[in-house]
């Protein structure tokens, strides 16, 4: 069967610009996200450069990945980043005690994951530890990394072989201090954070984008507390607010905390129940802009959800605490619903981190046990979608009134799409939920004329076909020809469970 729906799109309307930096990545020292995964060491058979695995830089650079978050999550509040420095045979150890208990040797430290992102092209997310370290640590660690002359801890890089500071636009006072970043009260947070960000100092050119450790989920009343804490009203001037961006997270989870379900064996319930819980990010960002636009009329105050994807049961025989999952078309379908989600909201949110890059959560690349890589689904959704990035988004208006699904008590609408245009050129992302029927979809272009399309799909026979080391494409974007000029714009055929881009001049 088929279903029938219109997309109205006034090309000379132009909304927000969507920032890059919603492309976001994450990687934490947790399983084999950084060692194994972004890391092998110098003495490795895996090329490299300085340890950093090759291949996987080779396959993110194609994502144009515009922001890299580190050392984490959980463990940034457990990470003191002076046993990250100097000789790495004389880094102390630790225990990683958030993720599989497991020893942390500090071999991949600042200097490393600053390499890493050169490599990467990627600008630099550091997110302090506010939970165990100290103020002093944390402005010891800033004035490290982008301190130019001469200072104690200029020099100390400086006899760690690097002379040069680095540009590190964006910086991250704490992670989840609601939990396992120092199960603290939101009152007693937005004070330490306003602290904190005192003595994050900018150094020489360098500004810092501070970002406080915002709410989970729904919890509005954590966002409120920061943002009315965001100025400092009679106290020593300021030039500006103590933090530019506030955080939130929101993982996708079909099932429960304890039993979230298998990423590849799904039934057509669980598919569509794990599409709802996605969609449920659109709620969210209105819910946290609504409280941000009460005390930041002006949008001046980033929305910044530096934690999101899926998550599912690790997968059979591996480490639980290493959180290593399989990644299918419907991981791809959560993706390309996402995006279209942050484009909408291009207004305030600001930056949105993906967990995690390498091997863990919903990541963009695996390595298996034979050191190959695997792009995911999730992967090719971030590749077909790169032309959004600092793209001016458009507004899509859908009319589809049978492209719905009743899931449980509520329902899922099944089509989702968004556009942008940059260069005279118009980008449309257009998923089909529906895990049965195709779409028949005409595309009413407005304001101005669109050429000739050039169309890619991604989709597979079932929305639980996967890739592997030994079907590497199972699930790989193809040139799709079900897209025609029509008069006043295009129509496209979407098949079942399928994500599709299209791109076309504009004159
Ligand atoms: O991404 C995995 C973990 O999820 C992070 O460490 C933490 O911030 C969140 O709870």
């Amino acid at each position: 069967p088929e279903k029938i729906g219109t997309a109205v799109i006034n090309l000379d309307l132009e909304g927000p610009v969507i920032s890059r930096h919603l492309y976001g990545h994450f990687a934490e020292h947790l399983g084999r996200c950084v060692y194994g995964g972004f890391w092998v060491g110098e003495d490795s058979d895996i090329p490299n450069e300085g340890g950093i695995r090759l291949d996987v830089v080779e396959a993110l650079r194609k994502l144009n990945v515009p922001n890299l978050r580190w050392p984490g999550g959980c463990f940034a509040d457990e990470y003191h980043w002076q046993d990250g420095i100097g000789p790495r045979a004389e880094r102390p150890r630790m225990v990683n005690t958030h993720w599989g208990d497991v020893e942390e040797n500090n071999h991949f430290g600042t200097h490393e994951f600053m390499a890493l992102c050169e490599l990467l092209g990627a600008d630099p997310y550091i997110s302090g530890n506010v939970g165990s370290g100290t103020v002093k640590e944390m402005s010891d660690w800033v004035e490290y990394l982008t301190r130019p002359g001469d200072s104690p801890m200029a020099r100390l890089r400086r006899g760690n072989g690097r002379d040069e500071p680095w540009r590190v636009p964006f910086w991250g006072l704490g992670n989840e201090t609601w939990g396992c970043g120092g199960n603290m009260r939101a009152e007693h947070y937005a004070d330490l954070a306003r602290q904190y960000a005192t003595y994050c100092r900018d150094h020489g050119d360098n500004t810092l984008y501070r970002i406080a450790a915002g709410a989970s989920d729904d919890d509005y009343a954590w966002t409120e507390t920061l943002m009315k804490q965001i100025s400092c009203f009679g106290c020593e001037a300021t030039p500006r607010n103590f933090f530019q961006g506030v955080s939130f997270h929101y993982y996708t989870i079909a099932g429960t905390w304890e039993a979230k379900g298998s990423a590849t064996e799904f039934t057509a319930d669980e598919y569509y129940r794990t599409l709802v819980r996605a969609q449920r990010v659109d709620r969210l960002i209105s819910g946290h802009s609504a409280v941000m636009d009460c005390y930041d009329p002006g949008r001046k105050v980033g929305l910044v959800l530096d934690e999101w994807g899926t998550w599912w049961d690790v997968e059979p025989g591996t480490n639980p605490g290493f959180l290593h999952q399989q990644n299918t078309l419907r991981d791809a379908m959560v993706a390309g619903l996402h995006f279209d989600i942050f484009h909408r909201h291009a207004e305030r949110l600001f930056m949105a981190n993906i967990a995690q890059t390498v091997n863990v959560l919903q990541a963009m690349v695996l390595t298996d046990d034979r050191e190959r890589l695997i792009l995911t689904p999730t992967y090719h959704v971030f590749e077909m979608n790169k032309g959004h990035q600092d793209a001016t988004s458009l507004a899509v208006h859908l009319r589809a009134p049978d492209a719905k699904r009743a899931v449980g008590d509520g329902e899922l609408e099944t089509l989702s799409a968004s556009a942008s245009v940059r260069d005279d050129r118009v980008l449309i992302s257009l998923t089909n939920l529906d895990a049965e029927d195709s779409v028949a979809l005409t595309l009413d272009l407005r304001g101005r004329t669109a050429g000739e399309p050039a169309a890619r799909i991604l989709t597979a026979e079932r929305p639980q076909a996967f890739n592997t080391g030994d079907a590497p494409d199972t699930v790989a974007p193809r040139a799709f020809d079900g897209v025609e000029r029509v008069p006043g714009g295009l129509r496209a055929v979407l098949p079942p469970h399928s994500f599709v881009t299209i791109e076309a001049p504009l004159s």
